[in-house]
Formats: structure tokens, C-alpha cells, sequence
């Protein structure tokens, strides 16, 4: 597999631990009575988005080993995402987006079981957009 592949999956694992930080900040800015209800949404949004890291990690350093969860290297990816000063909504579009670049980038190739896991965490994303339009 390519470079562009071993970039895109870099991103993929960077991504989502920005995502998992971002909800758990969240979720511990969102205190006092009134904002419990925050607080409990960023908690779930929190575990969802980190669990798919987890997978994800797993899955690509199985796919292509760990350099692609090095962590110096995140670290600059999870700041470069950060620095995007995307609200939490757009910030979950544009992960879809990506998800379905990475797709493309891999092509129909790809094995069944990374292609499912990708797909998965697309619908995931979309289920926490519509937790925060409706939560
Ligand atoms: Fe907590």
C-alpha cells in the first residue's frame, strides 16, 4: 500500500482522538446543574468517538504497523485539526468527508473488514451530529 494510504490512515487514528479530546474537554467544561444535561451529552459522545479510535488504531496498525500511531506524529495531526476552529458539528462533517476520501484512496481492493469499520464509524459520526441537533 502506498504512502497516500499510510497518511490517510495516520489521519483516520488522529482524527478520532481529536474528536475523543474534544467531547471529553467538553464534557468537563460542561458543569453546574444547569449544564448536566451537557455534561451528559459530551460523556456520550465522548464514549462513542473513543471507542472508534480505539478500533481504528487497532485495525490500521494490523493493516500497516505502528508507525501509524506514532505519537509525535499525531500529536502534529491532532493540532493541525485543531487549528481548523471547526464547531463540533462541522468538525463531524468533515471527518464523513474524509472517511469517504480514505475509501476512495483504498480502493474496492480493500479487505471487507476495514471497509465495514470505516462505514461504521461514518454512520457513528453521523449518529453523534444528530445527537447534538437533537440531544
Ligand atoms: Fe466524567
Amino acid at each position: 500500500m502506498g504512502p497516500e494510504v499510510e497518511k490517510c490512515a495516520s489521519f483516520y487514528v488522529a482524527y478520532l482522538r481529536y474528536l475523543a479530546t474534544l467531547y471529553q474537554t467538553r464534557h468537563w467544561e460542561s458543569h453546574g446543574i444547569e449544564l448536566y444535561a451537557q455534561h451528559l451529552l459530551f460523556e456520550r459522545l465522548y464514549n462513542s468517538a473513543s471507542e472508534d479510535l480505539d478500533q481504528a488504531a487497532e485495525k490500521m496498525v494490523g493493516m500497516l504497523g505502528s508507525g501509524v500511531v506514532n505519537l509525535t506524529t499525531q500529536v502534529g495531526l491532532v493540532k493541525s485539526i485543531d487549528g481548523k476552529d471547526l464547531e463540533e458539528i462541522e468538525t463531524e462533517k468533515y471527518f464523513g468527508k474524509f472517511l469517504k476520501h480514505f475509501l476512495k484512496i483504498l480502493g474496492p481492493e480493500v479487505d471487507l473488514g476495514v471497509d465495514d469499520l470505516i462505514r461504521t464509524h461514518a454512520s457513528n459520526s453521523e449518529s453523534r451530529v444528530y445527537l447534538m441537533k437533537n440531544g
